[in-house]
């Protein structure tokens, strides 16, 4: 068969792609780009349930078990799910064809996509598969000599303190621990906990945007414009940070900075960022070794081999669905969830919450414990009488407490229900 009679058959029987591979943009049509949300501003959309209802149904969460614990991963959109799908169906027909004549299209394309998004050029941005890769990148990938230090905190993530702490075995790097208060009374105590670690022989603050145990959100920028007056770099966890709170990474003023796209992003899960300043890209080392590549060229950082390119499909619908909300509307509903139900134990005898009041130190998550109770016991009663799915916090030195992570599919009803769980936990252990 001649190439064009093999080709008209090809389109006769439907073949879904044109013959330089490029994969169609279809997407599912979601509940929200029908809404009507003129003239509301994004405080007023944060608390118009018929609009969360309808993000609800994109959502299609399961309904034996009330999730608020968001925090682990956001679910993708049933719509950027079958985009998922039917990305996998079209590659998996395609094989190779699609890794040798599209691929590099299509992770362009979505670098450019994720690069407005986040606020940045596309080439100072690595798509990871999340933030513990984006953020071991920069901590074994800076040279370092023995004695040098690096400064991070007590409500770090784990990962990344372990990466930390593989450094310092490893080349005799020094690290420093402060605490963060629980709840600040101004951006300048933060700031000044950073600062008064720094000694002539600090190389980096790793600073974490919003805490994972109590949702609490550092002044990042100001850590930031510190630590440079002190020519110190930053490297910035914001694993929740990122399409949670409204931002732009650009605004941010740090050098390096991690997230995971199926956090708040809501994108397939194995997804996440790196952003290396333009200038400091020469000087990180890619856990992959690349050396074919210019130095200053952020895709050095990438070469993590064969993955699944389906994702991409899936992450361009999710920031898709991430702008028809809106980054503003977004983090005013985060923020209205955590308020709606802690506002109600702020002055409570036996409850407290390990979370700051200020709105513009939180978004959704928030910490809860009664005093005298174990966190995971609290968690497991919240689990066993109401079928809430919260996470006990029991083994930190400092945090005490359940987290508690409404979501974007999470209705004011789930809320009420939490907030007699805690009533009755109060009462009853
Ligand atoms: C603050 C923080 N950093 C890093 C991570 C690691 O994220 P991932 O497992 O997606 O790499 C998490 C995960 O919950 C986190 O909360």
């Amino acid at each position: 068969m001649i190439r064009r009679d093999f080709l008209k058959t090809g389109i006769a029987a439907g073949a879904a792609m044109t013959i330089s591979g490029t994969i169609p943009k279809t997407s599912a049509a979601t509940q929200i780009e029908s809404y009507n949300r003129e003239g509301q501003s994004p405080s007023q959309i944060a608390q118009d349930e018929a609009f969360w209802k309808r993000v609800r149904r994109d959502f299609g969460p399961a309904p034996d078990f009330v999730n608020l614990e968001y925090g682990y991963f956001c679910p993708a959109t049933l719509a950027t799910l079958e985009e998922e799908i039917a990305g996998g169906r079209e590659i998996n027909s395609r094989a190779s064809f699609y890794m040798r004549r599209t691929r590099t299209q299509d992770l362009e394309d979505t670098r450019t996509e994720l690069a407005k998004l986040a606020g940045t050029s596309p080439e100072e941005l690595c798509i990871t598969r999340n933030t513990t890769e984006s953020l071991n990148t920069i901590i074994q990938g800076i040279d370092m000599d023995p004695g040098d230090e690096i400064v991070y905190s007590n409500q770090d993530y784990g990962s990344m303190v372990q990466a930390m702490k593989q450094k310092a075995k490893r080349f005799g790097v020094v690290l420093k621990e402060v605490s963060i208060p629980l709840h600040p009374k101004s951006d300048e105590e933060i700031v000044a906990v950073f600062e008064n670690a720094i000694t002539n022989k600090t190389k980096l603050l790793h600073v974490t945007h919003m805490i994972n145990l109590t949702g609490h959100v550092l002044p990042v920028r100001k850590i930031c414009d510190m630590a440079h007056a002190r020519e110190v770099e930053v490297v910035l966890d914001s694993a929740h940070a990122f399409s949670h709170i409204d931002f732009k990474i650009s605004e941010l003023n740090c050098d390096y900075l991690g997230t995971s796209l199926h956090k708040w992003t809501c994108s397939p899960v194995g997804l996440g960022l790196l952003y290396v300043k333009k200038e400091k890209i020469p000087k990180v080392w890619g856990l992959m070794g690349d050396v074919i590549r210019p130095e200053d060229d952020i895709r050095k950082l990438e070469r993590i081999g064969t993955r699944p390119y389906n994702h991409m499909r899936g992450l361009r619908n999710a920031i898709r669905y991430h702008d028809a909300i809106g980054s503003k509307t977004k983090q005013e509903r985060l923020r209205y969830l955590n308020t709606y139900w802690t506002q109600h134990f702020r002055n409570h005898d036996r409850v407290y919450i390990n979370t700051p009041v200020d709105p513009n130190r939180h978004g959704a998550i928030a910490n809860v414990g009664i005093r005298g109770v174990e966190p995971q016991k609290i968690a497991e009663f919240f689990y066993n009488k109401y079928s809430i799915l919260t996470v006990g916090i029991s083994g930190h030195s400092i945090v005490k407490g359940v987290r508690v992570t409404p979501g974007l599919p999470t209705s004011l009803r789930h809320l009420h229900l939490f907030i007699e769980a805690v009533e009755d936990a109060a009462n009853t252990l």
